[in-house]
């Protein structure tokens, strides 16, 4: 049997199921994967952590929040889709180089997808502007919507993204507090860290009535962004599909073998649940 090393780095990392993805995806192809959840405090022991995996011969590994934007800098080459995000969620250990893609966006497509989830011509409105947001927003720009409304407390990141992409008529930005003025969108994501602290939700309802919620994160329990959704009628939906879509797509990548996900869903959404991560492989 084949053994391969991989990890996932990040901050919070306890309740990845990241984990169980791979390892799983691993267990059925007959490779021996050690892939591992490993929480890293800040930037620089990330950079340290990464050298002591590429010198224990790790294939590659995942990155998540909060250094997908960091992270770009430990790739000397990119894909296309990486160059755009200006973020990675993988990085891939060839002979000669340090690969660096992100899965995310394919994740998050592939998962709208399987929910008939159709952003043609509709009023998005995209929470965020960090590593999250910018890893989706091309795909999202691919489903053709009519607009997408960027809203962060940073504006200055909103501005930067909409300069990026360059499609001014599509691409709008505004604050928190100038969402009271919107209409209702048609699907709010949300690619905000917020459902994972303890900071409180503070902005307008106006925007949800009846309309569609994602939430990039997972968790579980209902996060406080799809919470918040559900108590202004929003149909709601977490990030833990677009998860498996993009670990999938990841361990292809580091492997060249595509998984079977079909099915896999409830499964994993009754392991997160029942905290019975173990049992699974
Ligand atoms: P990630 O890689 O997950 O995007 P990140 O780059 O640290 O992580 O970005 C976190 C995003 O969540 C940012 O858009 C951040 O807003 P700022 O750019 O203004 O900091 C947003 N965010 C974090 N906490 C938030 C909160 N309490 N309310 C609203 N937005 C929040």
């Amino acid at each position: 049997m084949e053994k391969k090393i991989s990890c996932v780095f990040g901050k919070p990392i306890k309740h990845s199921m990241s984990p169980i993805l791979h390892n799983s995806f691993g267990k059925k192809n007959n490779i021996c994967l050690y892939y591992k959840a490993i929480n890293i405090r800040n930037k620089i022991l990330l950079k340290k952590e990464w050298i002591k995996f590429v010198i224990c011969g790790g294939i590659g590994v995942n990155i998540t929040i909060p250094y997908k934007q960091y992270a770009i800098k430990l790739a000397n080459k990119l894909s296309y889709r990486a160059k755009i995000a200006g973020a990675v969620n993988t990085l891939i250990i060839n002979k000669k180089n340090i690969f660096g893609d992100t899965t995310d966006g394919v994740g998050l497509i592939r998962d709208l997808n399987r929910l008939n989830i159709n952003l043609l011509n509709k009023r998005i409105l995209l929470l965020g502007a960090g590593g999250a947001v910018n890893s989706v927003i091309q795909q999202v720009l691919d489903l053709g919507p009519n607009k997408i409304y960027l809203v962060n407390r940073t504006l200055l990141k909103c501005k930067d993204i909409r300069n990026r992409f360059n499609l001014k008529n599509i691409i709008q930005f505004c604050s928190y507090d100038e969402l009271k003025n919107k209409n209702a969108f048609d699907v709010i994501i949300n690619g905000t860290s917020l459902s994972i602290k303890k900071d409180k939700i503070n902005f307008n309802n106006n925007a949800f009535k009846t309309t569609i919620a994602y939430d990039l994160m997972y968790s579980k329990y209902i996060t406080k962004f799809l919470k918040f959704a559900k108590n202004n009628n929003a149909k709601i939906y977490d990030g833990l599909g677009m998860l498996i879509e993009q670990a999938a797509e990841t361990y292809f990548l580091l492997n060249n073998i595509r998984p079977k996900i079909k099915n896999l869903h409830k499964k994993i959404r009754n392991l997160l649940n029942n905290n019975d991560k173990k049992k699974y492989y």
